[in-house]
């Protein structure tokens, strides 16, 4: 059967599930199959599947039909400037950590050799984003999860920046290292009682999301210890939730940091905060 009845036969198969992203799904999925671009499955539309990559090609559609992100299924995320690899062992980097990521840079000129912290790094995007952009910085990034920290160091060694990032398995609890210019950090947020709420629950790591029974519980270990490791003047630069505002910038102010930007996301959320440790 040729690859044009096959996305057909992919897509209302995906349709029947209530994927609305069916149609460029379903052309992900085949150039996946194919192991080429999705420019040359268009291309290649009355071209015949052999049996093996129709059922290769079915096999993705099944999973996608359980709702399983493309992410997880093509191994793969675009975050900023880059492709990233993704597992199950990682949140999928979204396009709203971008904002982070562009915070980060305004703060940082081209030729400054500046001293960052990733507080729960993941898939690596945000510190690796920026160390492309900033050739003179470097990066300490922490995560308790082994298997994070394991796709991290991948995606930095696909990136060539090995050298540029040391990675610590550590909770941001017990991480005493250095004093740092910059911290960042988009760490769980999520209540723990929404959490199976969200689509993703199935296959993005709890530990990426759970923020404890109010959602702060991790933003504030993270806004704590930044007040000591943060040399004086130092940014903090934080990833929120779109209900979070006011919870966050208390806590920052209790401990002594001055607010500098509050940044919103494409959907019009509060999703960013931008904060200087004063003493
Ligand atoms: C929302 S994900 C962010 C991943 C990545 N930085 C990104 O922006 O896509 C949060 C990350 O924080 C890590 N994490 C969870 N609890 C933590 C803690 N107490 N200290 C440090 N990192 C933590 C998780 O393992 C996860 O990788």
């Amino acid at each position: 059967m040729k690859i044009l009845n096959n996305l057909k036969e992919g897509g209302e198969i995906l349709k029947r599930n209530n994927i609305s992203s069916y149609k460029i799904d379903c052309e992900i999925l085949m150039s996946k199959t194919l192991n080429i671009s999705r420019e040359d499955v268009l291309l290649n539309l009355e071209k015949n599947l052999k049996k093996e990559e129709k059922e290769k090609y079915f096999n993705l559609i099944n999973r996608r039909k359980k709702k399983e992100p493309i992410a997880y299924i093509i191994n793969k995320k675009s975050f900023w400037r880059d492709n990233f690899i993704t597992n199950k062992d990682v949140l999928i980097p979204r396009p709203d950590s971008e904002h982070l990521v562009e915070q980060t840079l305004k703060l940082i000129k081209k030729n400054q050799a500046k001293r960052i912290l990733d507080v729960g790094v993941g898939s690596g995007c945000l510190s690796i984003s920026i160390l492309k952009e900033r050739p003179y910085c470097k990066f300490d990034a922490i995560d308790p999860s082994e298997s994070a920290l394991k796709l991290a160091k991948t995606n930095a060694n696909l990136h060539q920046l090995l050298h540029r990032i040391k990675f610590h398995k550590r909770d941001v609890d017990n991480f005493y290292y250095d004093k740092y210019d910059l911290i960042i950090s988009n760490p769980p947020y999520i209540n723990k009682h929404k959490i199976k709420y969200l689509g993703t629950i199935n296959y993005e790591p709890k530990i990426a999301l759970d923020g404890g029974v109010d959602g702060l519980e991790v933003i504030r270990k993270v806004i704590s210890k930044s007040k000591h490791i943060l040399k004086n003047n130092g940014k903090l630069i934080l990833e929120i939730g779109y209900d979070q505002k006011y919870k966050v910038i208390n806590f920052l102010k209790k401990k002594n940091f001055f607010i500098n930007k509050i940044i919103k996301d494409y959907g019009n959320n509060i999703r960013c905060i931008v904060s200087t440790k004063i003493s």
